[in-house]
């Protein structure tokens, strides 16, 4: 009994030696040990390595120890030996063994620390999906929970001079209260699906900040910038050379400091996307941003950037990597969506359906893509469950404060085609003004529905409409419901006064298999599909934007027709192999015109 409880002291002191502390915002652009690269990896199905066979959760002798036993003593195990994998990434493309597997995967790096007295060690991850228990050394300094948003421990106190190692206990089985829940149309990718870092940061160090266009102050950046504790005095310097500005502000007693710049920087545009070289420093620590300004507001039924009525030609991308399928985390992915974008002639991209990494984000921010941003509050989530509001706001207010630097931002999603219903009004009213008092710059949005016509009416009804700036629903008119023809006599009421976005259309097409345009899954069907609709958009009064369903073709447990799907959602306008489908070329036309009115 007193070993047990001498080993519980020990993991409590582990755990509270180290503890998971607020995002370092920008980390890639700090000091760090880079951690992406061949880790070894267990399957552990029955978790095995966390539970005794009393499915008591082991306090030493876990996978999470890597024990060296000697040779009389029984070892079923060795992180060491195992086989390795390429992180980030995620197991279900990297081991076909364990393409539909839901369950534990362990992972194990080894790294070199140099200890200092004057350094902290932030040991970050871009994103888990979906259950995380860390390990330093063999001691557990945190658990996350959540799929697509980054989260980082303060493990100083449990790194050794030398060789040190971590261990990731990773489950990504699916449970009703989870966020997103059991059901979603996407592949449940599990394992490190971004980049890990060890960041060597001083003690004192900046840990977040913000710069930004003043939203009520005309000519004015206003910001903060906030140290990891609460020392005052500490001047902090920050220079924006190429508008020959070059402030020194002061913390206050919560180490915080304020600051407002008179400015007329080049404001960003999808046309122009300008970024200004920021830093921010302090006498032991210093840190450097690109930052784009511009205004994003709605009056009516319209949506103004800097002033200017504009048109949101978009496209919903999922976080899918180009042509190797699986989870997307690179810049290269990033490139390359954003790339088709573009060539689609978009001004923005809908990230769906949950944060994408922020590689994506700043690619989309140079390359002049606005963003929608959203929490995968998808579908039939646990409206009355608190530990599912509270795990879906903790999401939202982590893909906020990760991204609120970021021009191209300009709606943040709070949820995907929720069913009506009081509780579910009751969580997304809540959720909604929630992400107001983290941002109350951006516009708030999520994707409602239209399901049926009376009459060839569409009407839009959805409580949530006082709680969004900007409207938007899917609608799939020609796949789901009705008939392409049916879109000619479709008319549509939204009755708010507010912009109006379809958030998704679109139908399937095999890409190469051609046919009559009534015949389904034909590249002519889905063409059509997408000349009827986009003719129908045109009556629909308030439209300003639209992001169809979906770029490129991506894997879903859900699309199971063989020899046409075969774990492919096929509504992408470029097929899983990269090859662009006749639809995609209906709505480069379309959009072309768009531009034309908007110019
Ligand atoms: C829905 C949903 C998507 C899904 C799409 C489809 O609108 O939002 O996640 O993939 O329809 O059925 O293809």
């Amino acid at each position: 009994m007193k070993k047990i409880i001498l080993c519980f002291a020990l993991i409590m002191v582990g755990t509270i030696m180290a503890q998971e502390v607020p995002l370092v915002t920008n980390v890639f652009a700090r000091n760090n040990i880079n951690l992406n690269g061949k880790w070894n990896y267990v399957v552990d199905p029955l978790e095995n390595g966390y539970y005794d066979y009393r499915l008591m959760p082991f306090q030493t002798n876990g996978f999470f120890e890597n024990k060296k036993f000697n040779t009389a003593e029984l070892q079923e195990y060795d992180l060491d030996t195992s086989p390795l994998m390429d992180i980030p990434s995620d197991w279900n493309s990297k081991d076909n063994r364990l393409f539909f597997y839901e369950g534990t995967v362990w992972f194990k790096k080894d790294f070199v620390y140099k200890k200092s007295a004057s350094t902290k060690g932030i040991l970050y991850f871009g994103a888990v999906n979906y259950d995380a228990k860390v390990y330093v050394n063999g001691k557990l300094v945190g658990n996350h929970v959540g799929g697509y948003t980054p989260f980082n421990f303060d493990v100083t106190n449990v790194l050794v001079d030398g060789n040190n190692f971590v261990v990731v206990k990773v489950d990504n089985k699916r449970h009703k209260d989870n966020v997103p829940t059991v059901n979603m149309d996407w592949w449940n990718y599990g394992g490190i699906t971004r980049e890990v870092v060890l960041s060597q940061v001083p003690i004192t160090y900046i840990e977040d900040y913000l710069v930004q266009l003043d939203k009520t102050k005309e000519g004015v950046i206003s910001g903060w910038v906030k140290l990891n504790s609460v020392v005052a005095k500490q001047t902090i310097t920050l220079s924006i050379p190429e508008l020959k500005i070059k402030k020194q502000v002061v913390t206050d007693s919560n180490g915080m400091a304020y600051f407002e710049l008179k400015a007329n920087p080049v404001l960003w545009t999808p046309e122009s996307p300008k970024l200004y070289d920021i830093s921010i420093s302090k006498f032991d620590d210093s840190i450097t941003d690109a930052i784009g300004f511009r205004t994003i507001k709605t009056v009516g039924k319209e949506i103004f950037l800097n002033g200017k009525k504009v048109f949101l030609r978009g496209i919903s991308i999922h976080e899918e990597a180009p042509f190797r399928q699986g989870r997307a985390w690179s810049k290269e992915d990033a490139i390359t969506l954003l790339t088709w974008a573009k060539e689609l002639g978009c001004n923005y991209v809908r990230l769906a359906h949950y944060p994408h990494n922020e590689t994506m984000v700043r690619e989309a921010e140079k390359m002049g893509l606005m963003v929608w941003s959203e929490v995968p509050v998808y579908w039939t989530i646990s409206w009355t469950n608190t530990d599912t509001y509270n795990n879906a706001e903790r999401q939202l207010h982590d893909m906020i404060y990760r991204d609120k630097n970021r021009c191209a931002v300009v709606i943040w999603s709070i949820a995907n085609e929720t069913p009506h219903g009081d509780d579910r009004d009751i969580f997304l009213s809540k959720l909604a003004k929630y992400a107001r008092t983290q941002d109350s710059t951006r516009l708030i949005s999520m994707a409602m529905e239209v399901t049926k016509s009376n009459n060839n009416i569409n009407t839009l009804k959805d409580n949530m409409s006082d709680f969004v700036d900007v409207i938007s629903f899917n609608s799939y008119l020609g796949w789901y419901r009705g008939t392409n023809e049916s879109c000619k006599l479709m008319q549509w009421v939204i009755p708010y006064n507010k912009p109006v976005i379809i958030s998704e259309f679109g139908g399937e097409a095999l890409q190469g298999l051609h046919g009559d345009k009534t015949k389904r899954w034909t590249e002519e069907y889905q063409e059509e599909l997408y000349i009827q609709n986009t003719q129908m958009f045109d009556r629909i009064d308030g439209l300003a934007g639209i992001s169809p369903w979906i770029l490129v073709d991506f894997k879903s447990p859900r699309r199971q027709l063989p020899r046409i799907q075969d774990f492919f959602n096929r509504k992408g306008l470029i097929s899983s192999s990269g090859i662009k489908k006749k639809a995609f070329y209906v709505m480069k036309d379309w959009y072309k015109k768009k531009e034309m009115e908007y110019k």
